[in-house]
């Protein structure tokens, strides 16, 4: 049976006191909605249509971003969850199958629980909704259930004093034949205390018809929703907690899993060991058998098997290190290939560039690769020695095996083999600090006498 998806995302959030539409912000570097789709993303959906609003062209962009093939439609006035769902008809014309709503600021939803959504719809279900226990029943809708079906669903503002003492609530994610949803929300009145067409009134119309409806139940944590800047830091954490387990699950050592943050899409091999404070920014892998020393920051770059990375290092966007690679303490890379074997190990930047297998950057090495407008590349051959504090002024070539003296300003290309030379020759003064000295001295005691 296909399926398709509704992603509604209209809201404007206002509690997150923002001007970026709330399904916008980010958890783990990625936008909550990006966030609410992966999980679904595992159903293979035929197709998915986003309910934007406000902020919609934003939401657009970054729904573009992240797959061209996601249909985005507009809800200008937001009308509640009912109307909302309605602006996905037209999109969803001659689709004939399952419709499963989501909300675009529940990030969490796991690709096995919608599964079993589905499931419990082969098994005869018209109607099957995801509820929860909750902790706090708050503001959530109330699941009002008889035996193991759902009798409707009784929004918090609407709820008599004995509805709003059931702790079995609505998670907003709901699933039905695409033709009986959309005939069930053309009967959704908005006569309730919001003054909403509520998507929740579908059980109870679904049971007053002879429909079967059902819930199914998934942990809380799962269907955390978003609505203001605590919410998102919990969002954050809890994709932090379950981010380490799962690192530490697939065979990589965290010494302190506490203080290490991962992006949505780090990918971390067997064997890894990562030390106690490291960042991962977006675009990382890391390959079996590396180590990330403390305190370093990660972003956009590849790193081999056994390379060692760290401690201080910092890989920028376009770090690309092959196998056994060591960048050392306050070491920054950007945008540059780093062959088997090379040694960056302290104190340097090496931005577009190309370093050769085996190469040694001696401490200080500085690629100067900007000249105020254009970026310039240096490329370094295999097995190359840069000797320390060398200024590498790009465009510029040492060849393999060449060697760059200490405090070398290398602005012409070094052939192979080579030793550059690119400083002030050195004279020494024999007697000179002797006799400078003396004369110092005896001023002070002319002065102070
Ligand atoms: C909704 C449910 C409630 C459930 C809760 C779970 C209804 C009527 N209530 O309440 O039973 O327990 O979610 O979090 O459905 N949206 C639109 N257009 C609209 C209105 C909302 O796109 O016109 C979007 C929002 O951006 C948000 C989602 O729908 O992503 C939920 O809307 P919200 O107003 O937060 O619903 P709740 O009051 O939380
Ligand atoms: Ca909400």
């Amino acid at each position: 049976m296909p399926t398709a998806l509704i992603v509604l995302a209209a809201g404007q959030g206002s509690r997150m006191q923002s001007d970026l539409p709330k399904v916008l912000h980010r958890v783990a570097h990625a936008p909550l909605l990006i966030h609410a789709l992966r999980g679904a993303e595992g159903l293979s959906p035929e197709r998915t249509v986003i309910v934007a609003g406000h902020g919609g062209d934003a939401v657009e962009a970054a729904a573009r971003d992240h797959d061209e093939g996601l249909v985005v439609v507009r809800q200008e006035e937001q009308l509640g969850t009912g109307h909302a769902v309605l602006r996905a008809r037209a999109a969803l014309e001659g689709f004939s199958g399952d419709v499963i709503v989501l909300y675009g600021d529940t990030p969490f939803i796991r690709a096995e629980t919608l599964e079993a959504m589905l499931e419990a719809r082969r098994d005869g279900a018209d109607i099957v909704v995801l509820g929860f226990e909750a902790e706090d029943p708050g503001r959530y809708g109330r699941l009002v259930v008889e035996g193991d079906r759902l009798d409707r669903i009784v929004e918090a503002r609407d709820a008599t004093a004995e509805e709003l003492g059931v702790r079995l609530c609505n998670s907003g994610v709901m699933c039905a034949d695409a033709g009986l949803m959309f005939d069930l929300l053309d009967r959704v009145g908005r006569d309730n205390a919001a003054g909403e067409y509520y998507l929740t009134d579908l059980p109870g119309l679904a049971r007053a018809d002879g429909l079967t409806t059902r819930v199914v139940t998934c942990p809380e944590v799962e269907t955390m929703g978003v609505n203001t800047r605590t919410d998102l830091a919990m969002a954050e954490a809890a994709f932090q907690a379950a981010t380490r387990l799962e690192v530490m699950a697939t065979g990589a050592t965290l010494t302190a899993p506490d203080t290490v943050f991962f992006a949505h899409d780090t990918a971390i091999g067997r064997d890894v060991t990562i030390e106690p404070h490291v960042i991962f920014g977006p675009g990382v892998t890391v390959e079996s058998g590396a180590t990330i020393r403390a305190f370093s920051h990660l972003e956009g770059c590849h790193v081999s098997d056994a390379c060692v990375i760290g401690p201080y290092a910092r890989l920028r966007p376009g770090a690309e290190l092959d196998r056994g690679v060591r960048v050392g303490n306050f070491v920054e890379v950007k945008a540059a290939t780093v062959q088997e074997g090379a040694k960056i190990n302290h104190l340097s930047y090496v931005g577009d560039a190309e370093v050769g297998a085996g190469a040694n950057i001696g401490a200080g090495t500085i690629t100067c690769n900007y000249d105020g407008v254009f970026k310039h590349r240096t490329v370094i051959g295999a097995g190359a020695f840069i000797g320390s504090n060398t200024a590498l002024v790009a465009p510029v070539t040492v060849g393999a095996g060449a060697m760059t003296g200490s405090g070398s300003v290398v602005t012409m290309d070094v052939p192979d083999g080579a030793l550059a030379l690119g400083r002030a020759k050195q004279v020494n003064k024999d007697g000179f600090a002797a006799r400078l000295m003396a004369r110092l001295r005896a001023a002070r005691a002319r002065k102070t006498n």
